[in-house]
């Protein structure tokens, strides 16, 4: 490789603090009913495991929304203002973003994860491909505070893109982990980092959609078992992080729709009364007690554009696939 190859930017902002997170779990695990956080989902076993559940037949979000982009990706594109700062949450492994490089032609790029490690190697295989474009990964927690750092907004100067305009990436109906008043803060802050950029930034984010249980339920309750594994397997990175004795095979995988609460809830149900240990103490667990483990929630279009508007965004406009089972918005911020 040599030196004049672009090489992309990491930036890593929040280390994790293995005292805060043991005290989380701790906490969680004290509470009447039971809570572990969905983020110890994403081991890297889990995060191999969410992307067995994409190719599930049974789970329709992530197929919905790549045929969103592919039939009106154009659209989107004459949307979105040209030579933005691409600003993609959960980036991960990137796919998505990249396939948008070619129709929006954006002037940066910003990979933001929770652990710069997810994206290194990524970014330098993206950047390989994309000699031209410049590229930031950030590590970052941005389910507890999305802003871009100093550190941040420095690079982007040194790219020439201080002023850009911004278009924040939100795909995955990731958004349906947080409960409304938690998703309206995260919404605000990424008005408020669209709105710190040139004219003509704004919000692109996927929304998975009400539809009948018979339709969600089986996506969260597959026949395969793969998401019953993939909530099981939290324990397992619970019992790394904590030390406890959890064992996979004493819980049954729950995944219901609460219709009033418009959320998919996945909790892990005890089959029999049992104690969990760990060094420093126990929980006892009743036969059919639960641990909830993750809320995904399900919104319609006209609440999501609500919600948009009370974070401060212009009026959204938004594409959906035939069944009208999943929505990507366009919200611009002003
Ligand atoms: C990654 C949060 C969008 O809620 O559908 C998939 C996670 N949980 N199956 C979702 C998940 C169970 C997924 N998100």
């Amino acid at each position: 490789m040599s030196l004049e190859t672009p090489q992309p930017h990491f930036i890593q902002v929040h280390q994790d603090d293995q005292q805060a997170v043991r005290a989380e779990l701790l906490s969680g695990l004290a509470q009447s009913p039971a809570r572990v956080a969905p983020k110890f989902l994403y081991d890297a076993l889990g995060s191999r495991l969410f992307d067995a559940i994409t190719e599930l037949a049974e789970y329709y979000p992530t197929r919905t929304e790549v045929a969103i982009f592919a039939q009106h990706g154009r659209d989107m594109a004459r949307a979105v203002a040209p030579s933005s700062v691409l600003i993609d949450l959960g980036a991960g492994s990137c796919a998505k973003a990249a396939r948008l490089f070619a129709p929006l032609q954006p002037a940066a790029y910003v990979a933001v994860d929770i652990s710069v490690d997810y994206l290194r190697a990524s970014l330098l295989t993206l950047q390989q491909r994309h000699l031209g474009l410049p590229m930031l990964g950030l590590g970052q927690d941005f389910s507890s505070e999305l802003a871009l750092p100093e550190a941040a907004q420095r690079w982007l100067a040194t790219q020439g893109a201080a002023d850009a305009p911004r278009t924040v990436f939100y795909p995955g109906s990731s958004i349906g982990n947080f409960t409304p008043p938690e998703a309206l803060t995260l919404l605000r802050q990424a008005h408020a980092l669209c709105a710190a950029g040139g004219a003509g930034g704004g919000l692109l984010i996927g929304v998975d959609r009400v539809k009948p249980k018979a339709v969600l339920e089986p996506a969260y309750a597959d026949a395969l078992g793969v998401t019953a594994a993939f909530n099981r397997n939290l324990l397992l990175h619970v019992n790394r992080v904590l030390g406890t004795d959890f064992d996979p095979a004493q819980w049954d995988h729950v995944g219901l729709f609460d219709e009033a609460k418009s959320r998919i809830e996945m909790h892990l149900q005890a089959r029999a009364a049992h104690a969990v240990r760990w060094p420093q103490g126990e929980r006892h667990f009743a036969a059919g007690e639960r641990i909830h483990t993750e809320n995904s929630y399900k919104w319609t279009p006209d609440a999501f554009a609500a919600l948009l508007s009370e974070a401060g965004f212009a009026p959204a406009t938004h594409w959906t696939d035939p069944q009208s089972w999943f929505s990507v918005f366009w919200a611009p911020a002003t």
